[in-house]
């Protein structure tokens, strides 16, 4: 049977600051725009969580999105919402906190759980604005 895809969908908000140091002021300007503000600026991100699977005989579910719900709340949601990226998460403490490493961090948090709680993990969507998101699908990373 070929696989069908769920997908859960939170939200949270966050400041953060994309900046580097050993840069000057007009460089990190030029490269991160109104990110490398340096008295911070938040984001209403929205996260997609999608598992891969074929629904259970019993159940005609995947995973049970009610599980998926309260994993991605406790472990995700609950590290990141009304959080400085750069200063309060220790998992993103020596990494620049752009959307695209917040989504593969939280990859990297959610991908045991969601195997021990039945599911296989496929797809991270996180929404920084309207007009911006990325995509991560797992896979080797550095950190
Ligand atoms: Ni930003």
């Amino acid at each position: 049977m070929k696989p069908i895809y769920i997908t859960r969908r939170e939200t949270f908000n966050a400041a953060h600051k994309l900046y580097k140091a050993d840069w000057s002021e007009q460089k990190n300007e030029e490269i991160f725009g109104k990110c490398a503000n340096k008295n911070w600026h938040g984001h209403n991100f929205t996260l997609w969580v999608t598992v891969k699977g074929t629904p259970h005989a019993d159940t005609g579910f995947v995973m049970n999105l009610k599980t998926l719900s309260k994993l991605v709340k406790d472990l995700v949601i609950e590290a990141l919402d009304h959080k400085n990226l750069n200063l309060d998460v220790p998992i993103l403490n020596d990494i620049m906190a752009s959307t695209e490493n917040v989504a593969i961090v939280i990859w990297n948090i959610l991908e045991e759980p969601v195997k021990e709680a039945g599911g296989e993990l496929a797809k991270i969507k996180l929404e920084e604005t309207e007009n911006n998101y990325v995509e991560y699908y797992g896979g080797k990373q550095p950190f």
